[in-house]
């Protein structure tokens, strides 16, 4: 198995799920509440320990009782917690509605999260010892840069989703192997709405893009290379929270265990479209029988 570190947030996700989401100053009754284990660092670890890697996941919890089960739930997806710090005062939450299209509107509150602006004694040493770093933009950009630095003084291949979307410091890009954002991040990163003319521009500091494009796949950008789209399965979305996570995950796995770029992303096409088939962040993401029967190469 190959070893995946996994720098970022946890949240507990308070979940609405309704017909259709309310406008502002609207009131709406929905169907169903549910408290879910999420945050974009979490779903990345528990995607890839499902795919099939072994994950240690960098990050805080707070001393709350949704600390206790954002942990154990971790825990017991496979993912190693000895670097998940327990802070004083609240865990991260997401609040999330979710549509009958499977579309979402998302508040995340911090909290603990906030608290993760450093690398603790013994992350980098973790960091060292890992295939890949995953990072996403849930905690202060400070502890993002530093993983990516420490990654790249070691060696280790890091993949940054830029999410949620936010322009980023460019000894932040230059220090990221691979960049993996949706069609909102690559415009907000670039100022240009077509994903292929974003992909190039982001060349500029990155050696290699994959920008996520949702139903129709993705597309992948490296150096001296024509760009190409690898098209996803076709499927109807019932919650599409926590897809971008699950294919950033699993896309890592196939990567570290040396698949080429195209089946690594029809692989996580495939893991993306169990997900999004399915209610819930991390409790969506498919296990690695699921994805090698949905795979086909
Ligand atoms: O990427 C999906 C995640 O973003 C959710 O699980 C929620 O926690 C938000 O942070
Ligand atoms: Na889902």
């Amino acid at each position: 198995m190959t070893h995946i570190a996994v720098l970022g947030s946890t949240n507990m996700d308070l979940v609405a799920f309704v017909a259709k989401a309310p406008q502002h100053g609207e009131t709406v009754t929905g169907r169903e509440f549910r408290t879910i284990p999420g945050g974009k660092g979490a779903n990345q670890a528990v995607a890839a320990a499902r795919a099939g890697a072994t994950v240690s996941m960098i990050g805080a919890v707070g001393n709350d009782s949704f600390g206790t089960r954002l942990r154990s739930t971790l825990e017991h997806s496979g993912v190693e917690t000895d670097h998940l710090r327990t802070t004083e005062g609240s865990s991260g939450t997401a609040h999330i509605v979710v549509d009958d299209e499977g579309g979402n509107a998302i508040v995340v509150i911090p909290a603990a999260n906030g608290t993760v602006d450093h690398l603790a004694p013994g992350d980098e040493g973790l960091i060292a010892s890992a295939d890949a770093l995953l990072l996403q933009l849930e905690i202060p950009l400070a502890a993002v840069l530093a993983g990516a630095e420490a990654a790249r003084a070691h060696g280790v291949r890091t993949v940054l989703t830029p999410a949620p979307a936010q322009p980023l410091p460019l000894e932040l890009l230059n220090a990221t192997d691979l960049l993996l954002p949706n069609e909102h991040e690559a415009t907000t990163l670039t100022g240009r709405t077509d994903p292929g003319a974003a992909a190039l521009a982001l060349l500029e500091e990155v050696p290699e893009v994959v920008v996520t494009l949702g139903a129709a796949g993705s597309l992948y950008a490296a150096r001296g290379a024509e760009p190409i789209v690898v098209p996803a399965p076709q499927v109807t979305a019932v919650d599409t929270t926590g897809a971008g996570d699950t294919f950033a995950g699993t896309l890592a796995v196939a990567l570290t265990e040396g698949r080429p770029m195209p089946d690594a992303l029809a692989w996580a096409a495939a893991a993306a479209a169990l997900s999004v088939q399915r209610a819930g962040a991390s409790e969506s993401m498919p296990y690695r029988s699921e994805i090698e029967a949905q795979y086909t190469s």
